[in-house]
């Protein structure tokens, strides 16, 4: 990459900025590994439409959720991510970890970053760099895209990228059917074993006041229907930059993923990409998009997860989906911005899952009531208070014990 030049009779070596960039793009970047954790927690989405006096069709349907994760106050962002990235990092890649890039609008503290915590927690070397992003539920593609540059300098380096929500609206609000929370934990890296990321992205950032959580608030304020338009009209801008900017059609890509504040959403934005498409190929983006929708469903909204839990989804999923396809990726956050990205399928996506039974670790759950769900929901709301967090039924490997001295306790079984 270096090359010699001289100046005032000295030779010295300078980079050569072509060499360099010609470098880069012929290195494959991306996601190496997924990893996802909810709560053990849910409530049945027909139970909470009987208790509010909906049509279940409503939030089957119309909505298009069976469960919402229910976060105890023994879980938060930090132990989620905890969770998550457990289920995927070997010694190995703790050794190779330099950076770690936590997104989420659920922070727990104004000054330090989540994912300070989280290193200490899991056991990674003091040698790296750890911050926390914020963009509503864009952060983690914000992340990912931050960890592609970052690797493209460093190719020895890997990037820990979480990305961790608590979605919570208000007890019968309209928002309430659309909450929920977890973590994926993404491990970005050269020759990825999941998604090769491409080049080509489009990006859409405006100041709107769709979703906000002022400063002091538990629970986001929301104009719902106008959220859905913007998100549709952010959708249709992206894309269709994307397909100008790259000369690619809907016939090259064999999935399109989408944020999901809940399923239905995500169903209208694909409505919209496949309204020119033959009948047949629609079909087949459909039968994708029911595998790419099928454990958020069961979970509810991550915030700035959702979009990566999609993904995990598919890959889990589909009977499909093979090695040199094109995945597409659209990312949202209110206030408002927006990206769509593509990456290619790599041969050993399903090794990235590290063997993980999403199936069954979602069955497993423990349904409570929707009592039993709001009394969980209140008791959310003085987590920040001192004091010990009833944290014995919780079986997940990392938990929050409470606070002491104005302190987060995280503790490992
Ligand atoms: P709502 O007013 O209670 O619901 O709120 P609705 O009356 O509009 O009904 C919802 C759908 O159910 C409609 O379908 C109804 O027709 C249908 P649509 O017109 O949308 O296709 N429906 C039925 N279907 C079958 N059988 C029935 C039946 N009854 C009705 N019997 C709303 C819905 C989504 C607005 C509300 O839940 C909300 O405010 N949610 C939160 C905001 C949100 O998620 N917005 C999404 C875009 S913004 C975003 O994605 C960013 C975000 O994740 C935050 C971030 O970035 O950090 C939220």
């Amino acid at each position: 990459m270096k090359v010699r030049a001289k100046l005032g009779g000295r030779a010295f070596f300078v980079y050569d900025k072509t060499k360099v960039l010609k470098g880069v793009k012929e290195m494959k970047i991306g996601i190496d590994k997924i990893g996802f954790f909810t709560s053990h927690l849910f409530v049945d989405m027909k139970e909470l439409a009987f208790a509010r006096a909906e049509d279940p069709n409503k939030y089957l349907i119309g909505i298009g959720q069976s469960k919402m994760a229910v976060i105890p106050p023994s879980q938060d962002v930090v132990t989620m991510a905890a969770n998550a990235a457990a289920r995927i990092l070997t010694t190995a890649d703790k050794e190779q970890i330099s950076y770690v890039i936590f997104a989420t609008e659920s922070g727990i503290d104004n000054s330090k970053a989540t994912a300070v915590y989280l290193a200490r927690l899991l056991g990674l070397k003091k040698e790296i760099r750890a911050i926390e992003l914020k963009q509503a539920c864009y952060g983690a593609t914000a992340g990912i895209q931050l960890a592609r540059g970052f690797v493209a300098l460093n190719p020895d380096s890997k990037v820990l990228v979480i990305a961790a929500d608590n979605a919570r609206y208000g007890i019968k609000s309209p928002g309430e059917p659309t909450q929920g929370g977890g973590a994926v934990a993404l491990l970005i890296g050269t020759n990825p074993q999941i998604l090769a990321l491409e080049d080509g992205s489009t990006a859409y950032t405006q100041d709107i006041m769709d979703f906000w959580r002022p400063l002091g608030k538990n629970e986001a304020l929301v104009d719902g229907r106008y959220s859905e338009d913007v998100y549709l009209n952010f959708f249709s801008h992206v894309w269709q930059a994307y397909l100008d900017k790259t000369g690619y059609q809907l016939g090259d890509f064999a999935a399109l993923l989408f944020h999901l504040p809940y399923t239905k959403m995500g169903l209208k934005a694909l409505r919209i990409a496949l309204k020119d498409a033959r009948p047949d190929e629609a079909v087949n983006f459909v039968q994708e998009f029911e595998h790419a929708r099928t454990f958020n469903r069961e979970v509810g909204n991550l915030y700035t997860g959702s979009l990566y839990l999609s993904l995990l989804s598919l890959l889990f999923n589909s009977e499909k989906l093979r090695a040199g396809q094109r995945i597409g990726l659209f990312s949202y956050g209110s206030g408002a911005e927006a990206e769509f990205y593509s990456g290619i399928v790599q041969p050993n996506f399903k090794q990235g899952l590290m063997n993980v039974n999403y199936l069954q670790v979602l069955n497993e759950r423990q349904e409570v009531s929707v009592s039993e769900y709001e009394k969980l929901y209140q008791q959310h709301l003085f987590s920040a208070q001192e004091g010990r967090v009833a944290y014995d039924t919780d079986p997940a490997r990392y938990f929050f014990a409470g606070i002491s001295d104005f302190k987060r306790q995280y503790q490992e079984k």
